[in-house]
């Protein structure tokens, strides 16, 4: 295993991290250098005691002092749990991984849960990976390609200078191939990664740009390089060890990584994987670095995975874990005991715990409108406050999925802007939990029930349709 087949066929481990509810959040919001939260800021509104606190825990997290311990969100659906997560993870950068687990993902039929597990907790590790390259880069002053009269094959030289040098290079096929697929022309200032072939424009010489008005607008000027034609240049990937695992597991493949179907991995490789990385990590080439594994509704975890969790904690190679709960005192999922959060004690002995509380009317509302920005719709202020109000009464992240829809129905009769008519249509379009539950029990007969069985027909009774239960005139 090289490090560089690694770095090379792993997708970027921060790649799909941003979940699209909460893509208007950028972190914490704190004021510059202090764990004290905006008001408003980053994409971040109210919440602030919460978020003070997480900024602490964010504090401990860069200071490497919170290991074995894990984070419990507590608190209300829709009072910005995951939100806060989220805000924490980009806080830490780009290059940290950020995981999130629904608990219920743990159960399922192809894996079983501690491996589901195992999976979740090293996505959620990095390893950054450094590498020496040589790049050959300068302005090129000549290419000069022999195709053979057959075609196929096809030689060729490129000459390339700095300020201070010149030198000439034998081309093969498929560097010929990357120098005409960037349409690469003398008097480009190149640079070309000797190890893989691959070949990056950097801009026109400034010694060229006579030539402008054959350029067009929008080329991008530069400096001829000065020194030597050859450099050796650091480059750094930063992938998970769940990655790592995954490529090095015979029976998958790097394929897996794609189609998601990576299977249980042997424990064989996981101890190979871990001695190996251990290794770059004495030699200097790779640090690692714990991500955030973010769990929710942790409350459907059973005993079993709690304990897993727990020995998890303690292993050298953990993340900082950072589960979420709407659950007050209940039931631990396979005892019998009751407890905080539906934790067991020995696991809720370990947690920080950050409680979370409904928002004010005047946060929702800018919630709200930060969400429509990044959405790129426009509210009508009438269409804002009636949509705050949905909020308050419903939820807010069922307020917040309106705007999408409201902003479709607006679109349908030609208008840019959305209004109150769109939200009402929006509002009866598509219920929230109170009145489908309320639709539920007016229609019960004629759903599928425990028993297998429902009630197509009743008469000539037709199914009631709900009644929008806000008075949104
Ligand atoms: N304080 C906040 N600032 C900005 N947006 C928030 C805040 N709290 C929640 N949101 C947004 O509201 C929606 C619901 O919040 P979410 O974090 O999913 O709630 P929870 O996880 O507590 O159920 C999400 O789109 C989230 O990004
Ligand atoms: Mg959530």
């Amino acid at each position: 295993m090289s490090i560089s087949t690694i770095a090379q066929n792993s997708e970027s481990s921060k790649g799909v991290s941003l979940i699209a509810a909460h893509s208007h959040i950028t972190g914490l919001g704190l004021e510059e250098g202090k764990l004290q939260p905006r008001e408003s800021s980053q994409g971040m509104v109210g919440q602030v005691k919460a978020r003070k606190a997480a900024a602490v825990v964010l504090e401990l997290i860069k200071q490497g002092r919170i290991a074995g311990r894990a984070v419990l969100l507590a608190g209300p659906p829709s009072t910005g749990k995951t939100a806060i997560a989220m805000g924490i993870s980009q806080s830490l950068g780009s290059d940290v991984p950020f995981t999130s687990l629904a608990a219920s993902e743990v159960f399922s039929l192809e894996l079983s849960k501690t491996e589901a597990l195992t999976q979740a907790f090293r996505r959620s590790i990095g390893v950054r990976i450094k590498e020496e390259t040589e790049i050959i880069e300068g302005e090129v002053v000549e290419i000069q390609i022999d195709r053979s009269l057959t075609g196929g094959h096809k030689q060729g030289k490129l000459t390339i200078k700095t300020t201070d040098m010149e030198t000439i290079y034998e081309l093969g096929t498929k560097m010929i191939d990357s120098l005409s697929r960037e349409k690469v022309t003398a008097g480009d200032v190149i640079s070309l990664d000797k190890a893989s072939g691959k070949i990056t424009k950097l801009g026109r010489s400034y010694s060229r740009s006579r030539d402008y008005d054959a350029m067009g607008p929008d080329t991008k000027f530069v400096q001829c390089p000065d020194g030597e034609l050859q450099r050796r240049r650091e480059i750094v990937h930063t992938v998970s060890l769940h990655e790592i695992d995954v490529i090095n597991s015979r029976t998958q493949g790097f394929l897996a990584l794609f189609s998601g179907d990576t299977g249980e991995i042997r424990s064989e490789v996981r101890d190979q994987i871990n001695t190996k990385v251990g290794e770059w990590k004495e030699e200097g080439k790779a640090e690692i670095i714990p991500g955030v594994l973010f769990i929710d509704e942790v409350h459907m975890l059973d005993i079993e995975c709690f304990s897993f969790i727990n020995r998890a904690l303690e292993d050298e190679l953990a993340p900082i874990v950072i589960m979420a709960t709407n659950r007050g005192v209940s039931q631990t999922r396979g005892t019998n005991y009751k407890s905080p959060h539906g934790l067991p004690v020995d696991l809720l002995d370990r947690v920080i715990i950050i409680s979370t509380s409904p928002y004010s009317a005047d946060e929702i509302k800018q919630i709200l409108s930060i969400r429509a920005q990044e959405e790129e719709v426009e509210l009508s202020a009438d269409a804002l406050a009636i949509l705050t109000r949905v909020g308050q009464e419903t939820s807010l992240r069922y307020s917040s999925n309106l705007i999408t829809v409201a902003n479709l129905v607006a679109a349908k009769r030609k208008s840019s802007v959305v209004d109150v008519e769109d939200i009402k249509r929006a509002y009866s379009l598509f219920l929230d939990s109170e009145r489908s539950v309320q639709y539920l029990s007016e229609n019960v007969n004629y759903y599928v029930n425990e028993a297998g069985a429902a009630t197509l027909s009743e008469g000539d009774k037709v199914i009631k349709g709900t009644e929008d239960k806000m008075d949104l005139s």
